[in-house]
């Protein structure tokens, strides 16, 4: 387990036999931890500054322990540093190693604190730059949607429901869902930002200690607002920790269906799209195919970014207060959901900035299924004060009538109608124009191109 220098465990004053050698192995997490290496390193020198303005350790003492803690870091920075799996994590990887460097006062680093508020500690510093990355990553995703959406203001496609045609829309506005969702994931993320505000530097074991420290003084340098306030709570808390894996998991889910639609659109049957050959891979059989792997990688993604949430929320179920263990396990889920929502991000992004809609196949699309419909029903009501109900039936029989001779509404004429409805008039056959129909979804958040233009000038703003 955790070992000095001697390759004697730090515990082995009181366990005299040598850990199981399986246990040793599986038990170790330095492979994982070594990530938070930084963090570690800053929270040890705000320690050491702290533990020397509270009279605990002397002027020489804490400078030695930094310099040698830089040294560390350099180290580490420059591979030139061997992580050892026989002391256990990264905690015991860099106190032992400045034993090396410094010799018997390196053990007044570990005064006042414990590995349990040490590894919070340095996963809070961890996840908030990451969350920053992340949060930069979408908003980069967010203007790179924009300008796809801006170059198909004036593109028609058919919107769906039930994957069934349903009004036309603008492409633009189908994009600018996406633009929604992806600012709702950086509220999420900026959320937890505030979240990650409190120090758990300085609660040790989970007792807190004897020891004259100023946890205000430390939450200063490593820039949280204040201290968390219960050192039992704080040693078992992580639901910081749930709060990214969920925030990955439903961001990830906008990637997903997203990918899912793009998909369908590039099949053969749907050709709404074109996948440019950047991103699509080849088939070792088949010399025609040009298969969406990457689209495919991102749906694929989302399932262990669940797994991730489902991991952690497990871990915690029933868990008594206060360390244990099981916690351990929180960082490789952590680092997982990270690695993987980053990459779909930038894939994501590589995707939106390498495909072309196909603009004619779009507006054929559009006019099948009588996407019109409702904006007949509509006109009705607005040109004859009838109920919505009954022009709806008036309109059901327009659309059977156009089925029957297997013709779309804007093949109608004026004749044919009027046999339907005799009160129709002539205006009623600008109403089945797919323009026409957009450009009437003038409700706030609604499909017209004025709208859209509205809103990309928000986004844009909002992006900046
Ligand atoms: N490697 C441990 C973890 O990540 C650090 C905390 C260890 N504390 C303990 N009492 N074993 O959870």
């Amino acid at each position: 387990m955790v070992q000095n220098k001697n390759n004697k465990a730090v515990w082995n004053t009181r366990i005299k036999k040598d850990t199981s050698r399986i246990f040793k192995k599986v038990g170790s997490s330095i492979s994982v931890d070594k990530r938070l290496f930084k963090e570690d390193i800053q929270g040890s020198i705000a320690h050491v500054e702290m533990l020397f303005k509270q009279k605990i350790v002397s002027f020489k003492i804490k400078n030695k322990i930094i310099w040698g803690l830089n040294k560390i870091k350099n180290e580490i920075i420059k591979k030139k540093f061997n992580f050892n799996s026989n002391l256990e994590d990264i905690h015991i990887n860099i106190e032992n190693r400045l034993f090396e460097i410094i010799g018997e006062d390196a053990g007044y680093i570990h005064t006042g604190r414990s590995r349990n508020d040490q590894v919070i500690t340095d996963l809070k510093l961890w996840l908030r730059s990451s969350t920053v990355k992340i949060l930069n990553q979408l908003n980069n995703l967010i203007k790179i949607i924009i300008k796809d959406s801006e170059k198909n203001v004036k593109t028609i496609m058919p919107g769906f429901t039930h994957l069934k045609n349903a009004q036309p829309i603008s492409f633009a506005h189908y994009l600018l869902a996406y633009v929604e969702m992806f600012n709702r994931d950086k509220k999420r993320f900026q959320n937890n930002l505030e979240n990650l505000s409190e120090n758990p530097l300085g609660v040790a074991a989970l007792a807190g200690t004897n020891f004259n420290i100023d946890r205000n003084y430390t939450s200063k340098k490593l820039k949280f607002k204040n201290p968390t306030n219960n050192s039992i709570d704080t040693v078992s808390d992580r639901d910081f920790v749930l709060d990214f894996l969920y925030s990955v998991s439903v961001c990830s889910i906008h990637i997903s269906r997203m990918a899912e639609e793009f998909i369908i659109w590039n099949s053969d049957a749907f050709g709404l799209i074109k996948l440019n050959d950047k991103v699509v891979t080849g088939s070792s059989i088949m010399p025609q195919k040009k298969n969406p792997d990457p689209l495919e990688y991102l749906r694929g993604k989302t399932g262990s970014s669940f797994g991730n949430l489902f991991s952690m929320l497990t871990i915690l179920k029933g868990l008594p207060l206060s360390y244990f263990k099981d916690l351990q396990d929180d960082k490789e889920l952590v680092f997982n959901s990270y690695d993987q929502i980053k990459n779909s991000i930038l894939i994501l992004s590589e995707i939106l900035k390498n495909f072309t809609p196909n603009k004619k196949r779009m507006l054929e699309l559009a006019n099948i299924g009588y996407t019109t419909s409702t904006d007949l029903a509509d006109y009705i009501v607005i040109s004859y004060g009838l109920p919505f109900r009954k022009a709806y039936n008036i309109t059901s029989k327009i659309v059977n009538y156009a089925e029957s001779k297997k013709m779309s509404l804007d093949k109608l004429t004026l004749e044919e109608l009027k046999k339907i409805e005799p009160k129709l008039n002539e205006d009623i056959l600008k109403v089945f124009n797919l323009k026409n129909s957009i450009k009437s979804k003038k409700s706030y958040g609604g499909t017209s191109f004025e709208n859209i233009k509205k809103m990309i000038k928000k986004y844009k703003k909002e992006s900046k």
